[in-house]
């Protein structure tokens, strides 16, 4: 049986985003070796958790469609995120994506001392671009050190961060250079992801 890969893609700018041109190729070298569930997030009907919903899932209510992106990225042998980089980190909408499914005996759980991640993933590929001149590693980015941290509450394994950055200072000709440069990367990544 083919292994599992789950897409989590947050470029809201749909066919506009430079983040997407670079997983595109990524993902579609991967789908020969991995069956593929994807989530676009911009198409979910999510906001954070409130009073009220936060209420339901304390009561055991949790919307199906969490559960079972939560049950897929639980299942999931490799993971992909495709985000840009937004306010310093990535999208909200992928935060709250990520809250809606954090699910107690789902993604993790405890063992009476602190949480045990739950997944069974063992590599997450991060693709990413960013706007101003921040590399990877920049304390300004706080999109890598989020998932590295989410990574041991669930146990997602090694987080890979494929970027491309100043893009929105580059000519046109830099920002594809960039992309390119990304992209071979990110497909090099993908030989042994
Ligand atoms: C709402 C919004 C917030 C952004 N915030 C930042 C930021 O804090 N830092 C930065 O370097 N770039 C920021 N950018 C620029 C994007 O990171 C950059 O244009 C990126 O390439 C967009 O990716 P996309 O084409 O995949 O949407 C922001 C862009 C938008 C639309």
């Amino acid at each position: 049986m083919m292994k599992k890969l789950v897409v989590i893609d947050a470029c809201i700018r749909g066919e506009e985003s430079r983040t997407r041109r670079i997983a595109a190729p990524i993902v579609e070298a991967l789908s020969r070796r991995y069956a593929v569930t994807s989530y676009k997030l911009a198409d979910f009907p999510m906001e954070p958790l409130t009073a009220k919903t936060y209420a339901e899932r304390a009561a055991g209510i949790v919307p199906a469609w969490a559960r079972e992106a939560a049950k897929a990225v639980a299942e999931a042998d490799r993971i992909v995120i495709a985000a840009p980089f937004w306010d310093m980190s990535f999208p909200a909408l992928l935060r709250t994506f990520l809250e809606h499914i954090s699910l107690y005996d789902i993604t993790f759980t405890d063992n009476g001392r602190s949480c045990v991640g739950l997944c069974k993933c063992e590599k997450v590929m991060y693709i990413t671009t960013r706007g101003m001149n921040i590399p990877t590693g920049d304390p300004r980015e706080q999109a890598t050190p989020y998932l590295h941290a989410l990574s041991t509450l669930w146990d997602l394994g090694v987080v890979l961060t494929v970027a491309a950055w100043n893009m929105d200072y580059s000519t046109p000709e830099q920002m594809d250079e960039k992309i390119e440069a990304a992209t071979r990367f990110g497909l090099k990544l993908a030989e042994t992801f």
